[in-house]
Order: structure tokens, then C-alpha cells, then sequence
């Protein structure tokens, strides 16, 4: 029998403004292992979070194309900020492509709040979109949200910056507020952040919950997909500093950049 060829499989297209969604395709691989996949990085137009809500559209509309053009069959929006600017039109648009997307994981976070107090950090773009205003409405009403717009933090690790004394300054500027405040989880809420959760559980209170979505969305693409996981409920991710080294471009997974 001829080995099969895995570039003529369909794919699963990942998309982010730059690495930080390799946060998802990482998830995604550690339950379902044996999937092809296209990342696309828009590293060119890095970061998404503070340009208006239109250009990221026309943006991420223009790197769906491209994953279309490589053979994907489902997108993953591996950003917040993507799906706050784009997933609505695009489902309308392409409505035989599932698209699974991402928001700030406020409704688990609120619902295991005992302080009544959550901190988000994700982009401004987030913030803006009506996903995150809908579920904040729904899901944290009566509890204090501390919302910290940190499209200062993206530019760290698209350099690698995972630690540092300027990154340890940043993060302060975000953490203290939320600290004040009594938050006991702090919602990673932009695909970039969970590289720096080492740092963060380090500078915030210990007993502070960090809460990633990641594994969740990946969980919600095996159903997307109808595949049953291979791990359905995989140990805790292992430091993001290993995810940068782990993504090796070879024919089951490729790389595009703008
Ligand atoms: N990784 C993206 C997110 O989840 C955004 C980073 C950016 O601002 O480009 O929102």
C-alpha cells in the first residue's frame, strides 16, 4: 500500500496576528494528534488588538482566504481579537466552512469566583467586540470586572520576551488593579498571554486562578469536527516557553506568514 500523502488531506487552518495562537494549535494537537494542519501568523500587521475593527476584518478575511487557498476545510479564529472583528461576517459569508472562535473565558471564571472580583487582560479590540460585552452582560452580572486592555504585553512575546524586567513592569501596571480589586481568576483572554502565565502566576496573588479557554476551544473543534479526542482530558500545559520550540513546520503542519 502507498503511504498516505498527508498534504492531500484536508487541513485545519489556525489563525492569529502573529505566534500567540500557537497557544490553541497546541491544544488542539494534544487531543487530536493525528490532524493536518495550516497556521497562518500575520506577523506583518502584528498586533491586531489596537487598529479599528474594520482593518482587522479586511485582515483576517485576507488570511482566511489564504488558509482556504491551502487546502483548510475548518478555520480556528486562534485569537480574540480576530473573532471580535470577523467570525459573524465570515460565518455569514462562508456558511459550509465551520469556524470556531474565541472569546475571554469570563463565564467559567464567573462562575467560580468566590470573591465576586475577575480580572481580564485581553486586547482593546477584544474589549470593543460584542462577544465579550454580551457575555460579561449575561454571565458576570453583579461581580466586579476588572478589564485590562494589554496590547502593550503582544509585542513581548512575538519576541520571544517571555521574561524580563520590562515585561515584569507591564505586567504590574496590569496585575495591581486586580489585586485591589480581590480578583481570585485572572481571564487570559488574548491567545499571546498563556506564554507569559509563568510570570503572571509569579507577579499575582498566589492563590489567583489563571483561566485559559484554549483547551475548550480545542475540545469544541473535536466535536466541530465529529472526532472523538485521543486524550479527553490531557495534564495541565506544559510552560508556554516550550511552545515556541515545539512548532516544527513539516508536511502534516505548515506555516504561512504575511
Ligand atoms: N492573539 C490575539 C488575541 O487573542 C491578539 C494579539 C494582537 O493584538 O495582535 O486577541
Amino acid at each position: 500500500m502507498q503511504p498516505k500523502d498527508p498534504s492531500a488531506e484536508p487541513a485545519v487552518g489556525f489563525l492569529d496576528s502573529g505566534i500567540g495562537g500557537l497557544s490553541v494549535w497546541w491544544e488542539v494537537l494534544r487531543i487530536l494528534p493525528g490532524l493536518r494542519t495550516v497556521y497562518f501568523a500575520d506577523r506583518a500587521h502584528c498586533p491586531y488588538g489596537p487598529r479599528p475593527q474594520k482593518e482587522v476584518l479586511a485582515l483576517v478575511e485576507d488570511g482566511v482566504r489564504r488558509l482556504l487557498d491551502a487546502g483548510c476545510s475548518a478555520i480556528v479564529l486562534a485569537c480574540n481579537t480576530a473573532t471580535a472583528a470577523a467570525v459573524d461576517t465570515l460565518r455569514a459569508a462562508l456558511p459550509n466552512i465551520p469556524f470556531v472562535g474565541m472569546e475571554p473565558a469570563v463565564k467559567p471564571a464567573a462562575l467560580r469566583s468566590k470573591t465576586g472580583a475577575i480580572g481580564i487582560l485581553a486586547t482593546s479590540g477584544t474589549f470593543r467586540g460584542r462577544h465579550f460585552l454580551g457575555t460579561s452582560a449575561r454571565y458576570a452580572k453583579g461581580l466586579r470586572l476588572v478589564a485590562r486592555a494589554a496590547d502593550d504585553l503582544v509585542p513581548f512575546v512575538e519576541r520571544g520576551e517571555l521574561d524580563s524586567p520590562a515585561l515584569r513592569n507591564v505586567l504590574a501596571a496590569h496585575l495591581a488593579p486586580m489585586r485591589e480589586a480581590g480578583a481570585d481568576h485572572i481571564v487570559l483572554g488574548c491567545t499571546h498571554f498563556p506564554f507569559l502565565a509563568p510570570v503572571i502566576a509569579e507577579l499575582a496573588d498566589p492563590s489567583i486562578a489563571l483561566v485559559n479557554p484554549a483547551p475548550a476551544v480545542a475540545r469544541q473543534l473535536a466535536r466541530v469536527l465529529n472526532l472523538a479526542p485521543a486524550v479527553p482530558d490531557p495534564a495541565p500545559l506544559p510552560p508556554p516557553q516550550e511552545l515556541l520550540s515545539r512548532f516544527s513546520p513539516d508536511a502534516r503542519h505548515r506555516l504561512l506568514e504575511s
